[in-house]
């Protein structure tokens, strides 16, 4: 299932922050609604956000009253700067938003053709994205053995991109294969994604699904709960991958207990000119921190840290399995040259 669909001017996606409960459809016709959709996480994920971006500028050339192409131009480098500025650790936002503009800067037509050249752009990388979700489903499958027990943190499924996920997708193209698995899905605080988004995906798919806190991941993998870990990616650089915080604590036990710490994500997600220093970590407001299921319940005043992403070093990482196969420890020094085999 399509998470988000181009209709007739519109993005029409559904706003995660009611799922489970409810499933309320997102109508989103301007640049300044997806920013705040992004903003408020009504959609998130890096896949998906690459997707959102574009469309996001897709609806600026839509919506363009401008008569002649340097003005569309100028109105689409001002909608992609309000969507840049929404988050900032995904890379796929900040790919998917300067593969569009670079497109259109480099077109020569009309006004008309200017705009369906950025819809059809948009909706290549909204396509592109759900392939490359299919292909290294199958590509992790592998990786994958009847009977595993797999953990996964945050929510890298259908929801997080435009189609059948990218850790996820390797859980369902294991499970499609007839692979007796189970997921362990940690409910990812503060905001939930595990409990609210994974669980649910799951669970609809009919996928044996043991939600725990973030905080149990210690003891179910002492206890050798724990077959393998697979997660998704904001951004994977030279020597780490930036995911919803928490992951470098599940790596890095991942590591003491000898399970396997595999990362899936697509080409969209690298971005290997840059070093885990250079990675912006979103900060988010304190009120999610300090207040649970909107009632405060951390003392008045407190001091509070929330990052929403930490890096997990290419040490503690296994393999990371994109559309075009697997790459191992010894394949991640080409990183650094920028040039991956
Ligand atoms: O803050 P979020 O919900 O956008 O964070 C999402 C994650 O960290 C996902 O694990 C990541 O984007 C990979 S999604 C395929």
């Amino acid at each position: 299932m399509r998470t988000i669909k181009w209709q007739n001017g519109t993005v029409i996606t559904v706003d995660q922050t009611k799922l489970p409960l409810e499933t309320v459809t997102l109508k989103i016709k301007t640049v300044d609604q997806m920013a705040e959709a992004i903003k408020n996480l009504r959609v998130r994920g890096a896949p998906l956000l690459g997707a959102c971006a574009a469309f996001g500028l897709a609806l600026a050339a839509c919506n363009s009253k401008a008569s002649c192409v340097s003005e569309v131009l100028t109105e689409l480098e001002d909608a992609a700067t309000i969507l840049k500025s929404t988050r900032p650790t995904a890379v796929n936002l900040f790919w998917a938003a300067d593969r569009v503009l670079d497109k259109a800067r480099d077109f020569s037509g009309d006004v008309e053709e200017l705009k369906a050249l950025v819809v059809g752009e948009a909706q290549s990388i909204a396509d592109e994205d759900a392939e490359a979700n299919r292909v290294m489903g199958e590509n992790g499958a592998a990786l994958i053995n009847d009977g595993d027990v797999v953990l996964t943190h945050c929510n890298a499924g259908e929801l997080a991109t435009v189609e059948y996920g990218t850790a996820l997708g390797v859980i369902r193209a294991a499970w499609k294969q007839g692979k007796n698995i189970k997921v362990i899905a940690t409910e990812t605080r503060p905001l939930l994604q595990g409990a609210r988004l994974t669980a649910y995906e799951l669970k609809r798919d009919g996928i044996p699904v043991t939600l725990i806190t973030d905080s149990m991941v210690g003891y179910v993998m002492q206890k050798g709960l724990v077959d393998k870990v697979v997660v998704g990616a904001d951004r994977i650089v030279q020597d780490g991958v930036a995911n919803k915080i928490g992951t470098f604590t599940v790596a890095v036990l991942a590591h003491e207990h000898g399970v396997p710490f595999y990362v899936a994500a697509p080409k969209s997600t690298f971005d290997l000119t840059r070093k885990s220093a250079d990675i912006i970590i979103e900060e988010r407001k304190a009120a999610e921190v300090t207040h649970y299921g909107g009632k405060q319940v951390a003392a008045e005043g407190v001091n509070v840290l929330n990052p929403a992403f930490d890096v997990t070093p290419l040490k503690y990482v296994s393999a990371i399995i994109h559309e075009g196969g697997v790459y191992y420890q010894k394949d991640f020094t080409q990183f650094k040259t920028n040039a991956p085999a």
